[in-house]
C-alpha cells in the first residue's frame, strides 16, 4: 500500500487555503487532519467554502496545532516568519505560500518588505517553482512556494534565459493583469465587486514586490507593472523582451520554438500556445482557471520577442504550486492530485 501523509492547512478559510483543502481532499497521498481559522473556529469547512460541503472537518484555532507530516501555511505575509518555530515543531515539512521565506537574502526584505524577523532561516528554505528548480526540492523541509505574478513572469521568460537568447542586460518590460482573488478573502475596497467591476486599473505601476523574486531567481531586473482587471481568478503576463540577438537579425522563429520546446516539452503542467488556429491562439487565463496548468506563448517581430503566460493565481500561482512542490519533495508522482482540467465554455472565473 502506498504511504499516506497527514496534513494541515493553517489559514484554511482564506482563498488559497480553500484551494489547498480542495486539492488535498482528492489527493490519494494526503489525509487532512486540521484546517485552522481564528474567526471561524468550530465551523464546518463547508460553512466558508461552499464547494467543500462534503468534507467532514471543522476549523480549529491555530494556537493548538496538530502533529502532522506536512503543514501548509496559507497565511498573510509576516505570519509564517513569526510562527515558524511552532509550524516546524508541528510538522516534518512546512510548505509556506506567503513571501516570508521566498527570497534568499535579507536585503530583499529590507528593500521590498518591512524587513525579516528570522533572516537566519532564509538559507534553510527552498524556493519552489518546480519547472525552474525541481532538483532542489526532494527532501526539502521548509518550502516557499513561488508568488503568482512572479511565477507567470518567470515561466514566460525562463526558456529565453535558459537558451541564452535573453541576456541579463537585454531590456524586458512586463505587464501583468490579475484577478481580484489575488488580494485574498479580505481583499478590501479595491477588490469589492462594485469597485472592481469593469476596471483595468494599474495598481503597481512600479516597485511591485515580485520584482525581487524575479531578480533573485532569474538573475536580472525587469520593468514590471501590474493591472487589476475584472476577473476573479487569473494572472496573465505579457513580457516584451528585446534580445540583442533579435536586434542583430540573428534570431529565427525556429530558435524560439526550440527554446520553448526544450524548456517545456516534458513538463506535465505547461502547454505551449503560440499562434495556430481557433479563437484562443495565445495564453488565456480563463482556459486554465481551476487547474494547475500554465499556458505559455510567444510572437516575434524585428527586435522584439513578446512572451505570454497565463495561470490561475490560486492554483499554479499558489495552492497548486504548493502541492506540486510537496509532491516533488516527498518523492510522490508530481501530478498527484493535480490533474484537473479547465472548463469550456465558462464565464469570467
Ligand atoms: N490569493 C492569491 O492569489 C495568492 C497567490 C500567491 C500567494 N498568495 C499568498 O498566500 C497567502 C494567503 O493568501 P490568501 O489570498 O489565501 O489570503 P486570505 O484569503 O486573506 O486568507 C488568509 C488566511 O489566514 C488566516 N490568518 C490570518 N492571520 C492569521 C494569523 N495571524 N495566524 C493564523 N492564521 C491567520 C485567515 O483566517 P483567520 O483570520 O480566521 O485565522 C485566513 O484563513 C498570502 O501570504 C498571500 O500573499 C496568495
Amino acid at each position: 500500500m502506498s504511504e499516506t501523509y497527514t496534513a494541515s492547512v493553517v489559514g484554511g478559510t482564506g482563498f488559497t487555503g480553500g484551494e489547498l483543502l480542495r486539492l488535498l481532499a482528492d489527493h490519494s497521498a494526503f489525509d487532512v487532519v486540521q484546517a485552522t481559522s481564528r474567526s471561524d473556529a468550530n465551523r464546518t469547512i463547508g460553512h466558508v467554502h461552499p464547494n467543500l460541503r462534503d468534507l467532514d472537518l471543522r476549523f480549529s484555532k491555530p494556537d493548538d496545532l496538530a502533529s502532522v507530516d506536512v503543514l501548509f501555511a496559507a497565511t498573510p505575509h509576516g505570519v509564517s516568519m513569526d510562527q515558524i518555530d511552532a509550524f516546524r515543531d508541528a510538522a516534518d515539512t512546512v510548505v509556506d505560500l506567503s513571501a516570508d521565506f521566498r527570497l534568499p537574502d535579507e536585503r530583499y526584505y529590507d528593500e521590498y518588505y518591512d524587513g525579516h524577523s528570522r533572516p537566519e532561516l532564509l538559507e534553510e528554505a527552498t524556493y519552489a517553482l518546480p519547472e525552474l528548480n525541481r532538483d532542489a526540492l526532494p527532501g526539502a523541509d521548509l518550502i516557499a512556494s513561488g508568488g503568482c505574478n512572479a511565477t507567470a513572469t518567470m515561466l514566460g521568460l525562463y526558456p529565453l534565459v535558459e537558451a541564452g537568447i535573453l541576456e541579463p542586460s537585454d531590456r524586458t518590460v512586463v505587464d501583468v493583469k490579475v484577478g481580484s482573488s489575488e488580494g485574498g478573502a479580505g481583499g478590501g475596497a479595491a477588490s469589492s465587486h462594485p469597485e472592481r467591476s469593469g476596471v483595468v486599473r494599474p495598481y503597481a505601476p512600479t516597485g511591485h514586490r515580485h520584482e525581487a523574486e524575479i531578480e533573485a531567481y532569474l538573475d536580472r531586473s525587469v520593468d514590471f507593472t501590474v493591472h487589476a482587471v475584472d476577473m476573479i481568478r487569473g494572472a496573465s503576463a505579457t513580457c516584451h523582451t528585446f534580445p540583442e540577438a533579435a536586434a542583430a537579425g540573428e534570431l529565427e522563429t525556429v530558435d524560439l520554438w526550440t527554446a520553448f520546446r526544450d524548456a517545456y516539452g516534458d513538463e506535465p503542467f505547461v502547454d505551449l500556445v503560440a499562434g495556430g488556429g481557433g479563437v484562443y491562439r495565445y495564453p488565456e487565463p480563463k482556459a486554465v482557471a481551476g487547474t494547475n496548468r500554465a499556458e505559455i506563448g510567444f510572437a516575434a517581430e524585428d527586435d522584439r520577442v513578446v512572451v505570454f503566460a497565463a495561470i490561475d493565481n490560486m492554483m499554479k500561482g499558489s495552492a497548486g504550486q504548493a502541492v506540486h512542490a510537496a509532491n516533488v519533495a516527498l518523492g510522490l508522482d508530481e501530478t498527484a492530485g493535480l490533474d484537473q482540467r479547465g472548463l469550456h465554455p465558462v464565464g469570467a472565473p
